[in-house]
């Protein structure tokens, strides 16, 4: 990447906040409705690094104001906790933790893999084109709740995706763009936060599965001194939030990224590179194992399209920031905020950065670069622990994409993605074309 030695100081941080309130209105404005508001600003202040506001903003969301970090040198900063604040609660990790350990240890070995992943994907791609979200919010709240509560909640819709979305989407709501005009978006989603007895029937419901299957689960709290009843809204909002919500971001934008690439016939190569590792056996670690182009093909769609585009953190000491070419000083309490699609498109580290390619991550160069692959708020060749804020469902995430990728492929030959649309809070993607296994 760049070089190690100290850059000198030449200059403040470029960029503005504008007025009062009117500055904060204004970028909120062109964040939702005008375009390349990173890139723009990029350009007009030759920097990696400005200050700039970020939405939603005043009056009811005050703290608007944030140093934005847009390049690979920089941005790590944000995995650097004695330079900032980290904003979670440490229980929560203890939680995640405990979950995700009782996962590991009782779930992932090979010989139960093949049981528990196989038939992940059949029955539930109809025949006809359809629309990808349904079916993969489905596979995935299925597989969740039954790895997790061993209860499948999609049986008899006792949970359905459309109404876990209506509890998480207005936590959300004042940084999303739902794709509505905006006389209608911004005094709805973005001026207030959405009151929760809105939502709180959702909420009941979610809570009353989770209360009635989730036992088991809650118990691997309680050693780790944690309330049940907190452990219970822990488990709802990591499964039903960070995972669902990221899987149902993270799988239709694999699909469609394959889907449209069109340098060489990529289905047919993982198809066969699926099948021949798979052999007459299970889908287990060891076939998952043999699958190095789609490995690589699932860390370049959280490269490309990393599934949670921003990450703050408040500075707790005064330093000096880097980017490639220059260094900046940062002042205690003043916010950093770094966009990652920018990030992990970095030029300086990355060839031909707005580019997919699938093989980008295969063979020892390609491993080389995933240190420079951030989705998880860290690097990808990092590992979550109580002194860090990466993401601790890491590996999960990874492995079970993976997964779901090789089980498609084992049941279908090959598919077609027409035009995404947004509706609502989702991104719509129809499937035009799905031809079975031959
Ligand atoms: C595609 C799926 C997922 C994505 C994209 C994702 C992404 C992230 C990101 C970006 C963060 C850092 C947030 C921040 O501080 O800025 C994070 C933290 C966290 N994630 Fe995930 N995550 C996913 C799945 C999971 C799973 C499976 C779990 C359950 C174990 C989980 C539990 C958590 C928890 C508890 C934290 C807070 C960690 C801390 O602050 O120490 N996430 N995740």
């Amino acid at each position: 990447m760049s070089n190690d030695r100290n850059l000198e100081v030449k200059r403040e941080v470029p960029g503005e906040y504008g007025a009062p309130i009117l500055g904060a209105v204004l970028d909120r404005l062109d964040r939702f409705y005008g375009k390349n508001f990173f890139e723009k600003r990029r350009d007009e202040y030759g920097s990696t690094v400005f200050r700039v506001n970020m939405p939603p903003g005043p009056p009811f969301f005050p703290d608007s104001k944030v140093i934005a970090l847009l390049d690979q040198k920089s941005f790590p900063v944000l995995f650097d906790l004695t330079q900032h604040h980290d904003r979670w609660i440490p229980e929560l990790r203890a939680a995640a933790a405990a979950g995700y350990a009782e996962w590991d240890a009782e779930r992932n070995k090979p010989k139960k893999s093949g049981g528990l992943l196989g038939g992940i994907v059949s029955g539930l791609f109809p025949d006809d084109p359809l629309e990808l979200n349904p079916v993969l919010g489905k596979i995935a709240l299925r597989f969740l709740t039954k790895t997790v509560l061993d209860k499948d909640a999609t049986e008899g819709n006792a949970l359905t995706e459309t109404g876990i979305k209506l509890w998480t989407a207005p936590q959300i709501a004042p940084v999303l763009n739902a794709g509505l005009p905006a006389v209608i978006q911004e005094p709805l989603l973005h001026t207030a936060p959405i009151p929760f007895i809105i939502v709180a029937p959702e909420y009941q419901k979610i809570v009353r599965f989770f209360k009635a299957n989730g036992e088991r689960a809650v118990s691997l709290a309680v050693p780790h001194g944690i309330d049940p009843d907190e452990a219970l809204h822990n488990l709802i909002f990591f499964i039903c939030f960070n995972t669902f919500g990221g899987l149902t971001i993270l799988w239709p934008a694999l699909f469609k990224h394959v889907s449209d690439f069109n340098e060489f016939d990529l289905q047919a190569k993982l198809r066969e590179e699926v099948r021949r590792a798979v052999g007459g056996g299970g889908l287990d670690a060891a076939a998952l194992g043999g699958m190095p182009l789609l490995q690589s093909t699932v860390y370049e769609v959280m490269r490309i399209e990393p599934p949670v585009q921003s990450q703050y953190g408040r500075a707790k000491v005064d330093f000096v920031l880097e980017t490639h070419v220059e260094a900046f000083k940062i002042k205690a309490g003043e916010m950093l905020y770094g966009y990652q699609p920018l990030v992990t498109r970095d030029p300086v580290v990355f060839e031909e950065p707005e580019k997919f390619k699938p093989r980008r991550f295969m063979g020892e160069e390609g491993q080389r670069l995933l240190e420079h692959v951030f989705w998880s708020n860290g690097p990808e060749t990092g590992s979550p622990s109580v002194d860090n804020k990466q993401c601790p469902g890491k590996n999960f995430v990874v492995l079970v994409t993976r997964i779901l990728f090789a089980d498609f492929f084992l049941h279908y030959d090959s598919f077609k993605l027409g035009d995404v649309s947004i509706s609502g809070t989702s991104s719509v993607y129809p499937c035009t074309e799905l031809k079975k296994r031959a």
